[in-house]
Formats: structure tokens, C-alpha cells, sequence
């Protein structure tokens, strides 16, 4: 197996082949003028498993359009120079957000994408992606894929930093993410009720009576993109009285200015996982991710 670091996780993709001691390289990549992508494979990768590690966030100045560009390339050029298998390893899932037709004529994007994937991969493997319609990953991805989830990761983050913890999840759908950390730690969970009125305009409501005093409040979410979810759910906990208020998302994307707008808004700190560099990823994911490797 030869673990490879594509440009948006090289540092996730080395923690990964140091946990299984496996073969690591990573890509030469640059633009051609013309803004198109060059690639190039620095190992023989021929007859060998090849595992292509790369974040579809936007992150680094780059969106998901060009993430997406680079790993079909590598993917296709992998399989092109005689890889055994491949497998793609994509922490944060782009586009798993437009699942259905919402108007008429409109893409659902998450199938476009997935099916161009998949024709590059063996398996796929990808951290709490955004299941919401969808029932599981097989319907968007034909590539074998497996579905890894961060919740066990964040409670333990949780677990001796914070005293009194009692975890909120922002929308119906975090309910998944909200219970699962919420259990180990025995404490107490709620999730709102959210109403989306554009992309970047939503309001959050109570849906039962919550007891916020003394407790450190811990909105937990999936993602977080630009961020109006969690400054809604932070101001809904602030008016119920809460004083001790931090932020946990698996995905922090953080757009527009995302980061600071929540902390504006009131939080106390604002921690990630590494599924998304940046700032805020406190919480590692690369164990959870080699340790699903170790059965190919
Ligand atoms: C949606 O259902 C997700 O779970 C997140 O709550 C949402 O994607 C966050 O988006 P934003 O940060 O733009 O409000």
C-alpha cells in the first residue's frame, strides 16, 4: 500500500501512512499557464494499492471545483500507470448537501459528482458525510465506500476539558452527531429546529425547555460553512442564559468569514477535526481513517 498526500491533506495523509508504516509520497502539482493542472506521481505505483488522500473542502484559497479536478486526475493517472486498486480517501465530502431537486431543472449534484468518482475508485472512504436524504453513501457512490464517523473522537475531546457539558445540536439532521457524543459522555442533549430561508440566512427555535444554567453548552454540528447555523444556535443559547458556550464541527469550512462571525456572536472557542486544515483542527482523525485502511 502507498498512501498518497494530493495537495489540499498532505500533512493528514502523512499522519496516516505513519500510523499503518506504510510507503508514503506525495504529488508534484502546479498550474500550467492556463490555469489547467499538472500532476505528477513522484513513486512507482504500479501494482500497488494506491490510497489518494484529498479534502473537497474549500480551503487554501481553493473551492471544491478544482479539489475535485485534482483527485480525478491523480485517480485516472494512478489507474493509467498500473495501481492494483485505488482507493479514494476524501475527509470532507463536497456537494453531499444537494441531494434532491429542490426546483425544477436543477442538478443534483452530489450524484454528478459521485458517479465521476467512482469510475476512478475501488472504495471510498469519507468522515459523517452529509446523509441526509440519501439513506447511505451507496446511493451517490458506486465505489465501494465506507462512511467513518467523528463522534467518538469529539466526545473524547470533550471528556475532561469540560465539566458540565450538555451538547445542542442546531438542526433535526445533527440529532446523529448530537446523541452519539452526547451517550458516552452521559449528559444531556437537545436539538433545535431550523429553518432555512437562503443560503446564508436561517433562524433556529427551541424545541423543548432546556436548562442551560452552570452548563458548558457544546453546539455540535457537521459542518460548518458560513457558519450562520451555529451564530443562530450560539444567540438561541445566549438568550436562554447560557454563559459557557463552545462550538465543535466535524467540517469547518468557514467561509466568508465564518470563524470570526461565531465568535462575535459569543462563542468561547470553536474546534474542528483535521478532515479540514486550518485553525481550528484540534481533533485528529488520521487513526480513525488508517485504522479502516488496514483492511485493504
Ligand atoms: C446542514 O444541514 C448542515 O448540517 C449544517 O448545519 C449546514 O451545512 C451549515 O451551513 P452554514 O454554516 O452555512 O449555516
Amino acid at each position: 500500500m502507498i498512501v498518497v498526500g494530493c495537495p489540499a491533506s498532505v500533512s493528514l495523509a502523512q499522519r496516516i501512512a505513519k500510523k499503518l508504516k506504510c510507503k508514503y509520497t506525495t504529488l508534484e502539482h502546479r498550474h500550467y499557464p492556463d490555469g489547467e493542472i499538472y500532476i505528477r506521481f513522484m513513486k512507482k505505483v504500479k501494482g500497488e494499492t494506491v490510497v489518494l488522500v484529498q479534502t473537497l473542502a474549500l480551503s487554501d484559497n481553493s473551492g471544491p471545483n478544482h479539489k475535485i479536478m485534482e483527485l480525478l486526475i491523480a485517480a485516472h493517472t494512478a489507474r493509467d500507470l498500473g495501481a492494483k486498486k485505488i482507493v479514494l480517501v476524501m475527509p470532507y465530502l463536497a456537494y453531499m448537501r444537494q441531494d434532491i431537486r429542490f426546483n425544477p431543472g436543477e442538478s443534483i449534484s452530489s450524484r454528478a459528482v459521485g458517479e465521476v468518482l467512482s469510475l476512478y475508485a475501488d472504495a471510498v472512504i469519507t468522515i459523517d458525510p452529509h446523509l441526509h436524504r440519501y439513506k447511505s453513501l451507496r446511493e451517490v457512490y458506486h465505489a465501494d465506500p465506507c462512511v467513518l464517523g467523528a463522534a467518538g473522537l469529539i466526545s473524547e475531546y470533550i471528556k475532561g476539558r469540560f465539566k458540565n457539558p450538555f451538547i445542542v445540536g442546531p438542526d433535526k439532521e445533527s440529532y446523529q452527531w448530537a446523541s452519539k457524543v452526547a451517550e458516552p459522555l452521559g449528559c444531556g442533549h437537545t436539538v433545535l429546529l431550523k429553518k432555512r430561508y437562503s443560503d446564508r440566512h436561517v433562524e433556529v427555535f427551541f424545541q423543548e425547555e432546556v436548562d442551560v444554567r452552570g452548563k458548558d453548552i457544546i453546539i455540535v454540528d457537521d459542518i460548518i460553512s458560513t457558519g450562520h447555523t451555529i451564530v443562530e444556535a450560539v444567540k438561541g443559547v445566549r438568550k436562554l442564559g447560557a454563559k459557557k458556550i463552545h462550538v465543535i464541527g466535524v467540517h469547518g469550512i468557514f467561509a466568508e468569514g465564518a470563524l470570526s462571525k461565531i465568535r462575535k456572536a459569543g462563542a468561547k472557542s470553536v474546534v474542528t477535526t483535521n478532515t479540514v486544515p486550518g485553525r481550528t483542527a484540534e481533533i485528529d482523525v488520521s487513526g480513525l481513517i488508517a485504522a479502516s485502511l488496514k483492511g485493504f
